[in-house]
């Protein structure tokens, strides 16, 4: 008889064999920025998550350093909008003042940037709009401006969100041109137009004005399309390739893990942290095992790197259970 059962007899056993173990340097934890004083929202369908004004800032990266993680992604709120984007490029611009703040009292944290027009535009599209298009190779000037912008305030990796196509390509030779050749791309690779960002959309107020993201973003019966995604954002030299959401795309993040080559990362989406959250205050589901048990999948499934709302208390759990 195979006796599998001979390898589960002892915590130290399992531990063992255990084939995947997330670390804490695997997470990167989003943190929402808003303009204003002395201000600390909490977003209403994301227990536990806040908007801060910069000044108030320094409290959740001390929570940030306690728990040893190691990169943040970092979203602006301008309070102003207009149809050209114009704060996302504004060398003072919310983002950017942020960044140089995190940098400077953190320097060793990662900060990477979100970069995207969502946020910054008075219509809450990604990308600009003409006569209700959003027009693609238009928006990619203003793409390689807020990343340059971002980078000179000191942002370590550019993640682009936007899903235009060519962006990976036209920012990569506009950091390229100004020097920046070893600043790397995290690229939103398969990224699918999600009823799982539903959350999001209240904590970045970033959602659309009008119509949906289904012209730019992926159909999520899709597959074969993850991979042509991917592979362009590897051609126009990304060096970090992601799948977004995560738990509902296993199988995209594993068959991109078994096709490329590629450092993979995963966005376990506001949804998705929302849903364990409102089942655990009700009392439901036991968070601290659900949580782990779901980033232990998304790596298991082949992600390296894991977005996740949860990472602070995560990495609380992950070191006692170490
Ligand atoms: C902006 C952006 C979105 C998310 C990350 N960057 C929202 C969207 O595309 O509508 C979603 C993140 C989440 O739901 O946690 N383009
Ligand atoms: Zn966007």
């Amino acid at each position: 008889m195979e006796r599998l059962r001979r390898l589960r007899t002892s915590p130290q056993l399992r531990n063992l064999v255990r084939e995947t173990c997330v670390n804490v340097s695997d997470l990167v934890y989003p943190l929402f920025v808003i303009e204003g004083e002395n201000t600390k929202n909490p977003v209403r369908s994301m227990p536990g998550i806040y908007q801060y004004s910069i000044d108030r800032l320094d409290e959740e990266l001390e929570r940030i350093d306690e728990a040893g993680i190691s990169a943040v992604l970092i979203f602006g709120i301008p309070s102003y909008k207009d149809e050209a984007a114009s704060e996302a490029y504004n060398s003072e611009g919310v983002t950017q003042r942020a960044v140089r703040h995190i940098k400077k009292r953190n320097p060793e944290l990662i900060v990477i940037a979100d970069i995207c027009l969502c946020e910054y535009t008075s219509h809450g599209h990604c990308g600009l709009v003409r006569g209700g298009e959003i027009l693609n190779d238009e928006t990619l000037e203003l793409l390689c401006k807020m990343s340059l912008s971002l980078v000179r305030a000191g942002a370590d990796i550019i993640a682009p969100s936007d899903m235009m196509d060519g962006r990976v390509g036209a920012i990569r030779r506009a950091l390229d041109d100004e020097g920046f050749i070893n600043t790397p791309i995290m690229a939103y690779s398969a990224k699918y137009a999600s009823a799982y960002y539903g959350p999001f959309r209240e904590a970045a107020d970033s959602a659309p004005k009008f119509g949906d993201r289904k012209t730019y973003q992926m159909d999520s019966a899709n597959v074969k399309m993850a991979m042509r995604e991917i592979k362009a954002d590897i051609d126009e030299e990304a060096d970090i390739v992601m799948v977004k959401p995560a738990l509902a795309y296993l199988d995209v993040i594993k068959e991109a893990s078994l096709r490329f080559d590629y450092t993979l990362a995963a966005y376990n989406v506001s949804g998705e942290y929302s849903m364990v959250k409102a089942a655990a205050m009700q009392g439901w589901i036991d968070e601290k095992r659900v949580v782990l048990e779901n980033l232990t999948a998304i790596k298991r499934a082949g992600a390296k790197i894991i977005i996740t709302y949860h990472a602070l208390e995560a990495a609380k759990w992950l070191k006692e259970t170490e």
